[in-house]
């Protein structure tokens, strides 16, 4: 039977899944992201058959060096640029995700973002944390209105649409979105319009929200130049990953007031952030906590699983990339 390295804890129904059907499992125990010589270290222990890694783990030839036996990596993910797809694929070596399991999760966590810099609800809240709250004010800290507004999605895959749902049904909102591929399920659904650029979807969005996964080609996508062109009352959103945004222009147009203000889950060189970002009161800011549910961790955990299984039994696991 496979036995399988797992580089950290995880919901314990996905290991419960592997251990029924008699794989053997070896956890990481240490509660923490294991460092390059701690992950090689503990792969090359013994001659497993596959791992069950994470976003946080990065995968490349050094590490299926280290384990020549690993057939299958599980990203316990849904964005895999931690690993060297094509590395793998010239090693023969299995790569699989779990798309779908967090779509709905980070589809909230997205509106949860949107709404509150545009309520301000962060700076409310360190307000009265800090007894500055002297009494109602009629021109005190004043947002933005959502109806009506234009929301720009950078990305129309699952969690893009996910999200345009929430905000076109929930909201009011009109949609917009650029796509390296026109969605026309999308377009019926929420009334989205098509953008052939994503510059024409920056000129016309009142909040451009971002759900690309990270690629050469999604690297820095949101740079300088980009920032510029957004309206200078517009807020920026992003839940996919870091680099997708230059986050030191992110920082000099925050404060230049370029545009109005940001919310991020993700950031560039995570988990440290550019310097000036935590100062700005125009962010609010989550610590990659887009998807941390207990419902998508779990089913999150339940796809890694299932992806192995399907492998070691023969079948082309659910969820294979690249
Ligand atoms: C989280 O960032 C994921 O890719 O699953
Ligand atoms: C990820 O699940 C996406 O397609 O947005």
């Amino acid at each position: 039977m496979p036995i399988i390295y797992v580089t950290r804890q995880i919901p314990e129904n996905g290991l419960a899944m592997l251990r029924e059907k008699g794989f053997t499992l070896d956890v990481s125990d240490k509660d923490g992201v294991l460092s390059k010589e701690e992950l090689l270290g503990a792969l090359a222990a013994k001659p497993y058959d596959g791992v069950l890694c994470l976003l946080t783990d990065t995968i490349n030839g050094e590490t299926f060096d280290a384990v020549p036996t690993a057939k299958i990596f599980a990203n316990y993910a849904v964005g895999f640029n931690n690993i060297d797809v094509p590395e793998a694929k010239k090693r023969g070596i299995a790569i699989t995700n779990t798309p779908g399991a967090l779509t709905n999760t980070v589809a909230e966590h997205t509106m949860a973002l949107i709404l509150a810099i545009a309520t301000r609800i962060s700076e409310g809240d360190r307000m009265m944390r800090a007894g500055k709250y002297e009494g109602w004010g009629p021109m005190m800290l004043l947002g933005t209105d959502l109806a009506g507004k234009t929301l720009g999605v950078l990305g129309a895959g699952r969690i893009g649409s996910r999200l345009a749902h929430h905000a076109k049904a929930g909201f009011d909102m009109d949609v917009i979105y650029y796509d390296v591929k026109r969605n026309e399920e999308f377009e019926k659904e929420t009334g989205a319009r098509f953008c052939a650029t994503v510059e024409e979807v920056l000129k016309d969005a009142d909040v451009v929200s971002i759900h690309v996964p990270l690629l050469d080609s999604t690297k820095h996508l949101i740079n300088a130049e980009r920032l510029a062109m957004m309206k200078p009352t517009a807020y920026l959103v992003n839940t996919s990953r870091g680099p997708v945004i230059d986050e030191a222009a992110l920082v000099d147009a925050l404060k230049r007031n370029v545009i109005k203000g940001a919310a991020l889950d993700v950031y560039e060189f995570e988990p440290k952030t550019a310097a000036g970002l935590t100062e700005l009161d125009n962010v609010v800011l989550t610590p990659h906590t887009a998807s941390a549910t207990d419902k998508a961790r779990e089913e999150m955990a339940s796809l890694a699983a299932a992806n192995l299984i399907a492998f070691f039994e023969g079948n082309t696991p659910p969820n294979i990339v690249g």
